[in-house]
């Protein structure tokens, strides 16, 4: 079973999180995570040039020490590993990649949109989109769900946030890949740091597809500039920082990329990993089964589950102690979330899963950082009603075929998961 392969630790010696095909076949990552957590927890991972390498830090307590303290750990320098100067972060930051008084302010454009008050208006919406996603897809018999569910169902609710119509949700889905995917083969427009990418330095991830989301963006907000739209564009245009520092055309477009690609991917891959977790342990799938009303409990375990993300990054603004760890001010420091989750300190039986699970302090969406993920309540909300249309749908479901992995250590993805069901 996945559960006993993940908990056999790897030598010290022969772990590197910068190896990206040390993250394709979805345990050696939790094997990797447990030798650090327990010999080294605040580890030196050296990279290939041109970065210099990064502080790992994959206890719960160090990521929630290091994701509170964005004065000691920013986020200006950027959040992925990339190594960046003053110029492409000048073009590039985003929301993501601000800190203090213009991050709160930009911040704050949205807040209202991600709230409870407005989030909760959108149920009767999403079970709809979610009985005529499932029953599509239900009715097919033998399909793969990642295409069929976990894809379009949160691009859809991104498609309704915009405003813009569904015929450019493969577009939005394709764009996604590209983008967040871009260190897997299947998805790649230009392989990180080869040399063909400084052609799209300035460019988020350094991928083309990029400037394809721009131009779209562009688009959407020519339409709906002095307008009363309530939409995300519409807000972002036609509403001025509580700073009094209008969005630049730049700060326009790295905002809509990341609402493009913020979503998407992670809350796809949560959808998928909490299916193939229900179809590795039928048990906890009866469950639910019987009993409905635990699948609000149930979603904060796919979620800690999941780990879609399996890190951010900060930079040290000073030298500091971590984990025993003398850090230097420039360094990177690197949460690993992924680990976090899997945490014996704070999780009895953490390769367990359990959709009836306690007090599950997951970091899946940070933890107590200013950049505490803006779209939680609406990625449980999908999630929840997902499944709770889901679930009574289903007599039997089980898999038909292999299950790969995004080539990435950034998300924690699922390409394909073929499966066949009988309705109930
Ligand atoms: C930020 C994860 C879904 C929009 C974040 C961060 C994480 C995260 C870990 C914090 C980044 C940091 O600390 O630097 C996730 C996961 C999701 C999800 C695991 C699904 C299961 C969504 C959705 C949206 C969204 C559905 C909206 C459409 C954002 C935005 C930020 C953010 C705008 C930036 C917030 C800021 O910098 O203040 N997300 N996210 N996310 N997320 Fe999510």
């Amino acid at each position: 079973l996945v559960s006993e392969a993940v908990r056999e630790p790897l030598p010290l010696a022969d772990v590197d999180l910068a190896d990206l095909d040390n993250f394709t076949d979805g345990v050696t990552p939790w094997r990797m995570f447990h030798t650090l957590r327990h010999e080294d927890p605040v580890h030196w991972q050296p990279e290939e040039s041109p970065n210099s390498g990064f502080w790992a830090v994959t206890r719960h307590a160090d990521i929630a020490r290091v994701d509170r303290d964005a004065e000691t750990f920013t986020s200006t320098r950027f959040v992925n590993l990339e190594e960046v100067d003053d110029d492409q972060i000048a073009r590039r930051a985003s929301l993501l990649e601000l800190d203090g008084v213009r991050h709160r302010a930009l911040r704050r454009l949205l807040q209202r949109q991600f709230g409870a008050g407005v989030i909760n208006s959108y149920a009767d919406f999403l079970r709809g989109l979610t009985a005529t996603t499932l029953d599509a897809a239900l009715a097919k018999g033998s399909f793969d769900f990642v295409k069929e569910v976990s894809a379009d169902f949160p691009i859809n609710v991104l498609a309704r946030l915009l405003d813009v119509p569904p015929e450019d949700n493969q577009r939005l889905i394709d764009w996604g890949n590209r983008i967040i995917g871009n260190t897997d083969p299947d998805y790649a427009d230009v392989l990180l740091h080869s040399a063909e990418s400084e052609r799209y330095r300035d460019l988020p991830f350094r991928s083309p597809a990029s400037l394809e989301v721009f131009a779209y963006g562009r688009e959407l907000a020519r339409r709906r500039r002095g307008g009363t739209g309530t939409d995300l564009v519409s807000r972002l245009v036609n509403e001025t920082p509580r700073d009094g520092v209008p969005l630049s055309p730049q700060d326009f477009d790295n905002y809509f990329l990341l609402l493009v690609v913020a979503g998407n991917e992670t809350t796809r891959h949560t959808i998928t990993h909490a299916m193939l977790a229900l179809l590795q342990h039928p048990e906890q799938l009866a469950r639910l089964q019987e009993d409905p009303s635990l699948i609000p409990g149930a979603v904060e375990e796919f979620l800690r589950w999941a780990s879609p993300v399996y890190h951010f990054r900060r930079t040290a603004t000073r030298d500091v102690e971590l984990g025993g760890r003398h850090i230097q001010e420039g360094d990177k420091v690197v949460m690993w979330f992924a680990s976090g989750n899997r945490d014996e300190e704070v999780f009895p039986d953490p390769y367990g899963f359990d959709v009836t699970r306690r007090d599950n302090d997951h970091v899946t969406f940070g933890k107590g950082s200013p950049h505490l993920c803006l779209g939680n309540l609406l990625a449980r909300t999908e999630i929840r009603i997902l499944f709770e249309e889901l679930i009574p749908r289903l007599s039997d479901i089980h898999l038909t075929g292999a299950v790969p992995r995004v080539r990435s250590n950034f998300v924690n993805g699922v390409k394909r998961l073929p499966v066949e069901v009988t309705l109930a």
